[in-house]
């Protein structure tokens, strides 16, 4: 079921005006216990913020190192402090094999936290995500924001 049309028990509506703003809230969202078994898709267009909210969310986890953008893998793979993080990125997305040849299933089967851009991309072959962010670019580095959450998971981390 892709977000859109996927149930929506609660949403919230913010603005990031600078891109310290994303960095405050990956910080808090960081902080919750139920992000460790959360699916959350990022919605919005090309440079809209949704690599760069993983990077500031994978940081606040503790992730050290280089974190790519998994736009030509699909997917990049990390552990940290006994949570395994998938990041996946469907923009290129063609062809279902190369879902099944990933082990993609396998990966939102196991446990963790895994985080999706261009789901819409991936539609049908995902499950239903705790929680969307719809990022929409205002100016420079202002962000209007919507998040929805679609499972009682997803409104903890709503709150
Ligand atoms: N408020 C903000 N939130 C997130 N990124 C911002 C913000 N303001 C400016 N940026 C910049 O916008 C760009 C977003 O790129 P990226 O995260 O790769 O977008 P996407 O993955 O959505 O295509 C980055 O260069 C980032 O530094
Ligand atoms: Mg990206």
């Amino acid at each position: 079921m892709s977000a859109r049309h996927a149930p929506i028990l609660g949403s919230r509506l913010c603005s990031w005006p600078d891109e310290a703003a994303c960095t405050a809230y990956a910080a808090t969202l960081a902080l919750h216990p139920a992000l460790r078994n959360a699916y959350i898709e990022l919605h919005g267009p090309l440079g809209a913020g949704k690599t760069t909210f993983v990077r500031q969310l994978l940081r606040a986890l503790g992730v050290a190192g280089r974190i790519k953008s998994p736009t030509y893998a699909v997917v990049e793979l990390y552990e940290q402090d006994g949570l395994a993080i998938s990041h996946f990125d469907f923009y290129r997305l063609t062809d279902k094999r190369e879902w099944a040849d990933a082990g993609m299933r396998d990966l939102f089967a196991a446990p963790g936290l895994k985080l999706a851009e261009w789901p819409e991309r991936a539609a049908g072959a995902l499950p239903l995500a705790d929680l969307s962010l719809f990022i929409e670019p205002l100016d420079n580095e202002g962000r209007s924001l919507r998040i929805e959450a679609h499972t009682a998971l997803g409104l903890e981390l709503l709150a």
